[in-house]
This record gives C-alpha cells, sequence and structure tokens, in this order.
C-alpha cells in the first residue's frame, strides 16, 4: 500500500515535470517575481483552476490595515459559484491591503467580489470603492444594480514603488469587501508605450503612465481560456455573442502545434490557442463578398480604450492571398493587410495596438470589423483574438471623475474641523484642475515634440534613463552630431559620451581598473557620475578593421535587449575614439569560475542554469531579431556573469548578420577563437547559426570538464576538449573525465543528456547539430532531471511539487475539444496528455 502510494507520487513528480518542461519550452517562461494569490478571509489555501490562494493573514509579505476590525464571513454553499468566493473579508472602516513588490513595473490586479449571505450583513447592498495610491478602480459599485451574481475585474497598474496599496472604501453607512486578490508582475512587453491612435491616425504614446483594466478578452472562434490555458494566467472568452451578424463570421480552427511564434511575438502575447482559432468571412459562395465581419462591444462612454488585435493566417494554402482592412469604429485602421507579408510566413502569430478615438467618446458601443480590401481583388478577412481595455482618465479613475484624494473619507480625528476641511477640499480641487490641465498640456506638448523629433530621437534606456539623463543626452546628441566625424548621432546608438567623461569614469584608463584585453582592445572597470559601475570597452585606435567591427557591435547592440545579452549603456567616438560602454558584470567570465583562479566551484544546477542562460541570449540572437544573428565568437570568457551569476552573452564585435533570402550562408575570412571554432566553417568559410552551435558544444565541455577548450602542454589526444570529450561521450564514460568537485554530486541522468547534448552540439556537419533552440529545450530538461533527483531525495520538502505559475495540466475539457480528442474523464485527458508529451520527450528530435 505505502510502496503503491510511492509510486503515485513519483508518477505525479513526473507529470509535474513533464508539464513544466512543456510549459518552459512553449513559452518564454516568464516567471513573474512578484506573485501574490490571495484568498480573503479564508483560514486555509484555496484551490482555483490549478493555482493556489494563499489566506490573507499572517503572510509574510501582504499585511492589511483596517480603521475598524474587519470581520470574515464564509459559505460552502453550492450555489456559490466558485471556491474563490467561499470566504470573504468585510470592511466596515476603511482599509488597506499592502503587497510588496520586489520589480517594479506593471502588475496584474485581479479582484473578486461575490456578496456571500452573511448573519450580520446584507453583502448585496455593499458599496465598493476600490483605490490604489494614485488610481481609482471601483466607485461605489453595488450588486443592487447589477444583473450578474458576482464580479470578477482585472487591472494592469504600472506600480513605481516597492509597494502597492489597494484601499477599500465603505460608503453610505454600509460595508466593503472583497473574496479574493491576485497581484502577479506582468512582462514589460506585453504593454507598451505606444500605440496608434486613429483620429488623426498618428502614434499615441504614454502609455505606461495611466492604469488599464480588461473590459473585453476574446477568442474569435475558440473556446473560452482560463488561467490554466494562459501562461499570464488571463481568461479570454468566446466572441459569438458580441458579432453583430451571426452569419457574416465562419469560424476556422488548426492545430495549436502549427502556430510559429517568432521575434516579438511570444506566447505570453497570447497562447496558441488564440491563433490557432478564427473567425473568417461566411461562406465564399456567397455572390457579393464585400461585406464586413463586425463586432459591437458595449463600453463605458467618456473613457478612451487601447486595442490589441491579433492576427495569424491559418487558412491561406500559399503566401500573399489574403488581404483586408480593419476598422476601429468606422475609422480605417489597417489598410490592405496582407499577414503574410508583414511575417514572411503562414501561421505566425501578429498583433497590433490602437487607441481608440475620442470622437467616440460620448458613445456606447466600440465596434471593430475587418473586411475586404475593395481595391484589391483578393477578398477575405480574418481576425483571431481581440483584447480591449479601458485607460484611465485625467481624474487617473477607470470609473467616475473623481480622482483618489476625494475618495478617501475624513479621519474621525478631524471631524471636528470638518469646515476648513470642506475649504480645502475645494482648494484642493481647484489646485488639481489646475495641474491636470498643466499636466494635459504637457502630455500633449510631450507626444507634439516626440512626433517632430523621430529623426534624432534617442534610444530610452531603460535600465539607465531616467528623466535627467534623458535630456542631458538629447542636448549631447546635437552636440556630436557636428563634434564627431564618424556620424553616428543621426541614428538610435545608445546614449553618447564625451572622452572627458570616459576619461572621469574609468580615472584616466587606470591600469589598475583594466578588466580585460580583447581582439578589439582593452576593457576597464569605469564608474558613472551617478554611481552606476560600468564596464569600457576601447578600441585600438585607427585600426580600418576595427572601425567596421566598432560599428557592427554598436549597431547590433542597440538593437537587441534581452536578459541574457550584455546590454549596451553608450558609446564615445569623440576624437577618433572608439569606446563602447556596457552594464558592468559584478561576476566576470564564466571562465573565471571554472578554473586558473581560485574562486570557488560552481554547483551543477549552477552550471546548468548558466548554460541556460547563454544558451537563451544565443537562441534570441538567432530566432529572435527580424533578421538572424550569428555570434561567431562563443566562448567561456564571452559568457559574463552578473551580480547574482545570470548569464549574459557578450561581444558581438565579430558578428554578422545571417544567412538572408537571396544566399544560403555568409562567406566571410574565418574569425573566432582557436579551440571552438566550427570545423565546417573553417573547412569552408562557410558560417551560418550552427556554427555557433558548434563553439557551444565546446562551452559544454569545458563547464562539465573545468578545463580549457585548447590546452597544448597536455598529451596529444587530449589537446582539444572537443575531440578528447567526444571520445569519452561515445563510450558514455563522460563521468570520468568531468570536474572532481562534482564527482558523486551529479545526478546521472542529468549528466547523461547534458553530455548528449553536447555530443550533438559537436557533430562534425551543420545539418546534424541540433538549433540553439533544441539546445536550450535540452539542458532545461536536464535541468528538471537534476532538479527532480534532489526532490526525490527530500521527499518531506512539498514545495517542489507546486512549480508556481505553471499549470500542472494545460488541457481542460474545453480545449480537448478543440483538439480534436474526445474528452473522456479528467483522469483520461490527463494520461493522454501525459503520454503525448512523453512521447515528445523520448523522442526530442522528432518534433
Ligand atoms: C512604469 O512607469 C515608469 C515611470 O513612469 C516608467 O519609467 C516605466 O517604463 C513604466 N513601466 C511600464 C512597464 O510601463
Ligand atoms: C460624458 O462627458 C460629457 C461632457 O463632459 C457629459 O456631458 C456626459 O454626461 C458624460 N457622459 C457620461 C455617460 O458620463
Ligand atoms: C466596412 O466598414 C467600414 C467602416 O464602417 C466601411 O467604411 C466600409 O465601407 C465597409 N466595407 C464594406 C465592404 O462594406
Amino acid at each position: 500500500m505505502v510502496k503503491m502510494k510511492l509510486v503515485k507520487c513519483v508518477h505525479l513528480l513526473l507529470v509535474v515535470v513533464l508539464f513544466g518542461s512543456m510549459v518552459l519550452e512553449s513559452s518564454a517562461s516568464f516567471v513573474p517575481v512578484d506573485n501574490y494569490l490571495i484568498a480573503c478571509g479564508s483560514s486555509q489555501n484555496v484551490e482555483f483552476l490549478r493555482q493556489i490562494y494563499a489566506p490573507d493573514s499572517g503572510h509574510s509579505s501582504v499585511s492589511l490595515k483596517s480603521q475598524g476590525n474587519s470581520i470574515v464571513a464564509s459559505s460552502n454553499s453550492s450555489t456559490v459559484p466558485s471556491p474563490l468566493y467561499q470566504s470573504a473579508r468585510i470592511f466596515p472602516a476603511t482599509s488597506s491591503y499592502k503587497f510588496d513588490i520586489k520589480r517594479e513595473g506593471r502588475h496584474w490586479v485581479r479582484l473578486y467580489f461575490y456578496p456571500l449571505p452573511d448573519p450580520g450583513h446584507d453583502l448585496t447592498s455593499a458599496s465598493l470603492t476600490v483605490i490604489t495610491e494614485n488610481f481609482v478602480l471601483l466607485n461605489n459599485f453595488t450588486f443592487q444594480n447589477y444583473n450578474g451574481s458576482y464580479l470578477f475585474k482585472e487591472y494592469a497598474i504600472n506600480v513605481t514603488s516597492d509597494n502597492l496599496i489597494l484601499t477599500f472604501i465603505p460608503s453610505n453607512d454600509s460595508v466593503a469587501f472583497v473574496n479574493a486578490i491576485e497581484v502577479v508582475s506582468v512582462p514589460d512587453e506585453l504593454v507598451p508605450d505606444q500605440a496608434l491612435a486613429l483620429t488623426p491616425f498618428a502614434p499615441f504614446s504614454g502609455l505606461s503612465g495611466y492604469a488599464l483594466e480588461t473590459v473585453y478578452r476574446l477568442n474569435m472562434g475558440g473556446p473560452l481560456l482560463t488561467a490554466q490555458n494562459d501562461t499570464l494566467g488571463r481568461t479570454w472568452e468566446n466572441d459569438k455573442k458580441y458579432l453583430h451578424v451571426n452569419s457574416s463570421a465562419v469560424n476556422v480552427s488548426v492545430s495549436p502545434a502549427n502556430i510559429k511564434y517568432k521575434g516579438a511575438v511570444t506566447p505570453d502575447i497570447a497562447p496558441n490557442w488564440i491563433y490557432a482559432t478564427a473567425e473568417t468571412m461566411g461562406d465564399a459562395n456567397v455572390p457579393n463578398m464585400m461585406f464586413n465581419i463586425t463586432w459591437v462591444l458595449p463600453v463605458e462612454p467618456n473613457f478612451t480604450y487601447f486595442v490589441r488585435v491579433h492576427f495569424c493566417d491559418i487558412v491561406s494554402s500559399s503566401l500573399n492571398s489574403l488581404v483586408f482592412n480593419l476598422y476601429i469604429n468606422s475609422d480605417i485602421a489597417l489598410q490592405s493587410v496582407d499577414l503574410s507579408t508583414l511575417t514572411s510566413d503562414l501561421d505566425v502569430p501578429y498583433y497590433k495596438d490602437f487607441v481608440s478615438n475620442s470622437s467616440a467618446a460620448d458613445s456606447d458601443t466600440l465596434t471593430v470589423s475587418v473586411g475586404p480590401d475593395t481595391k484589391a481583388d483578393i477578398t477575405g478577412a480574418i481576425m483571431n483574438g481581440l483584447e480591449i481595455m479601458k485607460i484611465s482618465n485625467e481624474a487617473r479613475s477607470l470609473d467616475g471623475l473623481l480622482p483618489v484624494e476625494t475618495l478617501l473619507p475624513v479621519s474621525p480625528s478631524r471631524k471636528n474641523k470638518i469646515g476648513i476641511i470642506v475649504g480645502s477640499v475645494a482648494a484642493a480641487l481647484a489646485a488639481l484642475t489646475f495641474i491636470y490641465f498643466c499636466y494635459c498640456c504637457l502630455v500633449s506638448r510631450r507626444s507634439k515634440t516626440a512626433q517632430q523629433g523621430q529623426g534624432h530621437t534617442w534610444l530610452p534606456l531603460p535600465l539607465y534613463g531616467n528623466s535627467q539623463t534623458m535630456t542631458k543626452m538629447s542636448t549631447m546628441s546635437q552636440k556630436s552630431g557636428t563634434a564627431s566625424c564618424i556620424s553616428l548621432a543621426s541614428s538610435n546608438f545608445g546614449r553618447f559620451f564625451t572622452f572627458q567623461e570616459i576619461m572621469d569614469a574609468t580615472n584616466k584608463f587606470d591600469e589598475s581598473s583594466l578588466l580585460g584585453v580583447g581582439g578589439f582592445g582593452r576593457v576597464y572597470k569605469g564608474t558613472l557620475e551617478d554611481g552606476t559601475d560600468v564596464a569600457v570597452k576601447r578600441g585600438n585606435p585607427r585600426s580600418e578593421q576595427g572601425l567596421a567591427e566598432f560599428r557592427t557591435e554598436i549597431e547590433m547592440l542597440s538593437k537587441l535587449r534581452h536578459r541574457h545579452l550584455v546590454s549596451l549603456i553608450g558609446y564615445c567616438d569623440e576624437r577618433s575614439e572608439m569606446i563602447l560602454v556596457y552594464e558592468f558584470m559584478a561576476n566576470g567570465p564564466l571562465r573565471s569560475h571554472l578554473y586558473g583562479t581560485d574562486l570557488p566551484p560552481l554547483s551543477w544546477k549552477q552550471r546548468l542554469e548558466i548554460c541556460i542562460g547563454a544558451a537563451r541570449g544565443l537562441h534570441y540572437l538567432h530566432t529572435g531579431a527580424a533578421q538572424s544573428i550569428i555570434h561567431r565568437d562563443v566562448k567561456t570568457t564571452n559568457i559574463l556573469l552578473d551580480e547574482n551569476f545570470v548569464a549574459k552573452v557578450a561581444d558581438f564585435g565579430l558578428s554578422k548578420t545571417g544567412p538572408s533570402l537571396d544566399q544560403t550562408h555568409v562567406s566571410t575570412a574565418v574569425k573566432g577563437s582557436f579551440g571552438y571554432l566550427d570545423p565546417e566553417y573553417f573547412r569552408r568559410q562557410q558560417l551560418t547559426e550552427k556554427s555557433d552551435v558548434y563553439s557551444f558544444g565546446v562551452v559544454l565541455m569545458e563547464v562539465l570538464c573545468t578545463r580549457p577548450a585548447l590546452n597544448p602542454v597536455l598529451p596529444r589526444e587530449q589537446v582539444n576538449i572537443a575531440e578528447w570529450a567526444m571520445t569519452w561521450q561515445k563510450k558514455g564514460m563522460l563521468d570520468q573525465i568531468m570536474d572532481p568537485n562534482l564527482v558523486g554530486k551529479v545526478n546521472p541522468s542529468s549528466l547523461k543528456k547534458f553530455g548528449e547534448t553536447a555530443e550533438k552540439c559537436l557533430a562534425d556537419h551543420g545539418v546534424d547539430r541540433p538549433s540553439m533552440g533544441d539546445v536550450l529545450w535540452n539542458l532545461e530538461y536536464a535541468l528538471q532531471l537534476e532538479e527532480t533527483s534532489s526532490a526525490l531525495m527530500e521527499p518531506e520538502d512539498n514545495s517542489t511539487n507546486h512549480i508556481p505559475g505553471i499549470p500542472l495540466t494545460p488541457f481542460d475539457n474545453s480545449i480537448s475539444m478543440v483538439d480534436g480528442v474526445t474528452s473522456g474523464t479528467d483522469e483520461d485527458a490527463e494520461d493522454a496528455a501525459t503520454s503525448a508529451v512523453f512521447s515528445q520527450l523520448v523522442n526530442p528530435r522528432g518534433r
């Protein structure tokens, strides 16, 4: 019996690991830094949609401050719509939850309300006002005039301090309450700062200063998707009930596995289930195909709306055979869209953001249509997904015209001074009106200057840019435009530094701050005026070769931003200098943690994580930009570690963009470092992404064996690590030559996976090597195997059973029907799903 249980437990764990790795692979694996799921008033954890909500009391990072005593209510009644609504916290007086925020930026704030039957209070007459410190989310909502039984609200709020305070204010002598709260980090790239405004047709910027509320999130022609089918916990509903004319649209679907994510569109933007279904124009045999498919969406007037449309051409059999228009509120938003031109392929997701025009502000509907382009002789139209979010108004409110300041109740101790307060509220209101007026002027002026300045705007520097340096930058840009002979100032190359600033930062290139010397020049540690540590790379002066590389690198780096690529902060080209300023990587090159120094040895898990990070960076280089980029000098000294040992790929000085349409390879003089060179590249001088994969294979062996790629003092057969390690790998005896520090501390199956991955990378011919994406996937799997083994060794540690944010089973019944799988019991579905994933894992190359 006990044995059975154990077997089941292991089985369950395996399921977790398998799904874990699948989700990791299929998504960009965004892990929210802040992830609060709170069941208010509950005395125990609550599970909902396979996520665990913790009680609001006794939480280490969430605190509750109440001006009166809050009350707990609960109900086991079967009429309660979901387990999250079974408990509530009731507030007779103004009360606030404070959430510690570890990472600033947008957060989902999700609120769940259901008026539970409570003996002491009639919650249906409760009045709900909810504010953050800056925004009004709900103002005086009551269930009395509401024709729903529960209320779910989702907001995306940019939190710019280290905590978020949600305040619940009861009014009209009633109480306020809440059943559950989620506060979860949103990836920065999900909600942009810019979108297209429609009338006039112009860029709209500054969205990051507004709060957003989700009003619609539709999966065209597809099923309901919930938190367990979405990497960001979103809910998508079917669009049918919003269609203006039901028969105008027919739904189509393909297998979600067909969807090919490319570039900036990742599963975090929308899951493949969204792109795999769509509404298209009704029967093609209809005599007149000149009609639109229109969705009519009731909205609150006097607000502007953020509109995101998702497209994916899943219907065409060849390129350029679908051309259509998109209208929002009868304004043309996109004309003659040809998705296959925008994405260069079929089945590739695409999305576009708009801000609804103000002329429709007094209308209580928002309409979105797609229809054939009358100018094109090809008819057809498609839409896969649609998101509509309300934008906070000039009172910084999403509900009504009263700003936060006027909603906070007067505290009892000041009641006797009510007269003064009324006076000062009036004064404050006047002041506020004035401030809003100024703010609006400023915003409109700012957006104007942004438009005018497009020719010479500067790359925003998300890591280091504050408004002060921004102004400084733009004045300098003009200076450098005239001062420098290599006129880089006309494009977006990051911050320009004067030579004097560089001298100050590096203490006149003091030899004691020298970090290293490379082919391009010397690298110094520097400190900017504001205390930021940087790495300053100074090119050898006046070398033609260097100049070209200098430009390549700036151009390349300024286009690329990724967590696993070293960021370029700026450059200096004054006095014919070629100086690049990078973010400083506190733990230096990976190589120095492997051998040749007396730094403590890295654990196996650390090594795997570092390799995964570097692989991610390279994968991004190969696939993330519009054109594939080949690094050409992958080695352990070009993988740098930051203060948290996060690996970042450095040195694109030798980079070249990858094969484009008219070339099958890039042929150049052989560059790179001996010991890491792809033998095929060396022989044929042909460069492909697979050359980087080979070099990365060498890195993997170096990480395992902790010795240099080439070591001429060793016996002949051992000189080259690639050759030497491969002979041991082929014998299945890699453990004989691995770092002695690791012996006995590595899970054998993790080591095996790692060895096989390295072996594939080191294949003689490029075609036999995996892509960087496959390498990444295999390394992640090796890490999972390592983690599982340590979890099994400590069975009392339950926490590893629950990987936060990763649903245990991504399929529910509504989905399996779409997939053509007859949905049986939950267990059947789970087993089917497991075996499908398992077969993928057994044969990773068959995918
Ligand atoms: C949040 O606001 C800050 C300050 O306005 C801004 O710098 C940042 O880019 C915003 N973040 C997002 C994700 O919008
Ligand atoms: C919208 O704003 C206008 C002008 O401020 C106002 O007259 C109108 O009543 C508002 N409509 C609603 C529904 O609040
Ligand atoms: C589709 O709707 C737009 C906006 O309402 C309209 O201008 C256009 O003529 C319509 N197209 C067709 C083919 O009816």
